[in-house]
């Protein structure tokens, strides 16, 4: 088959699946164009394509807006498309949400897989650097991963329309108030204006300003954070000499840049 991989990463959980996945397409002998997914125009190959593949971090119980928006405008009338998200906790209406998008598109949702994942936002914002916490955030994770992905794969492969309905924990949403679905909303977007980077620590090797998915982050004599940012935290995560902040959250806690997840067969 021709298939196109798709992905939105942050710290890297979902890359790491992604990079599995294809190595498991192309042991099963698929010709497969893998891209990450950033503001800059995606490059569909332009060939005959069986089946699409996206896979995105769950953020704020939702896929990050830029994953949204591709979906919103593949080419792909008729086309199979699968759908897996790596999470920390919950992902609420994530994949069923962007399901309804591809069925609005004409595309077909043939398998959808969500794994747990170490949590990059309490890495983050809680776990304080060489603390229990750390260990432990950074070791939970799904189990039995490869046969996850393994059936994943295979339903992918028999591209049989699916229906994804709702978690049944959504349709309790009605009991919270509109104020603290707003708060809710707004717990990460609010850090956004509080990004900055400690000059003295700051090596100028502009990793951030690459690895941006928003292109969110320039250098004109020192580092500077524009207002589209969609919270990945890939920059944070990343940063050689730890000298990206949010405020003083992120001061003393841990990092995550390297996924030791295991994968078995
Ligand atoms: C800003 C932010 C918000 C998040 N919100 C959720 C959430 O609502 N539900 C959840 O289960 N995980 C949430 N997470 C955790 C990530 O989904 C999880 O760690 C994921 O594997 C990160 O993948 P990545 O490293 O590819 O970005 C959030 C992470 C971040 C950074």
């Amino acid at each position: 088959m021709n298939i196109v991989l798709l992905y939105y990463s942050g710290a890297g959980n979902t890359k790491y699946i992604a990079l599995n996945i294809l190595k498991r397409l192309n042991e099963r002998g698929h010709h497969v164009d893998i891209s990450r997914i950033t503001n800059a125009s995606l490059e569909i190959p332009n060939k005959e394509i069986d089946l699409f593949i996206v896979g995105f971090p769950v953020m704020n119980m939702e896929a990050p807006q830029l994953v949204e928006e591709t979906i919103k405008h593949l080419n792909a009338k008729d086309k199979a498309i699968a759908y897996f998200c790596t999470k920390a906790v919950l992902s609420s209406e994530a994949i069923h949400h962007l399901s309804e998008i591809s069925t609005q598109r004409e595309l077909r949702t043939v398998a959808k897989l969500d794994l747990y994942m170490p949590a990059t936002d309490a890495l983050a914002f809680i776990a304080k650097k060489g603390s229990k916490t750390e260990k432990v955030l950074k070791f939970f994770h799904s189990r039995n991963i490869g046969k996850k992905l393994n059936h994943f794969i295979k339903k992918a492969e028999r591209g049989k329309r699916i229906t994804i309905s709702k978690k049944w924990y959504t349709y309790l949403s009605f009991l919270i108030p509109q104020k603290s679905k707003e708060s809710i909303n707004n717990q990460f977007t609010k850090y956004i204006p509080d990004f900055y980077v400690q000059n003295e620590s700051c090596v100028q090797c502009m990793l951030c300003v690459h690895n941006c998915p928003e292109k969110n982050i320039t250098f004109e004599d020192k580092i500077k954070f524009g207002t589209n940012c969609d919270m990945c935290l890939k920059c944070l995560h990343h940063c050689p000499t730890d000298a990206i902040q949010i405020g003083k959250m992120t001061i003393g806690k841990a990092r995550y840049n390297e996924v030791k997840v295991p994968i078995y067969n």
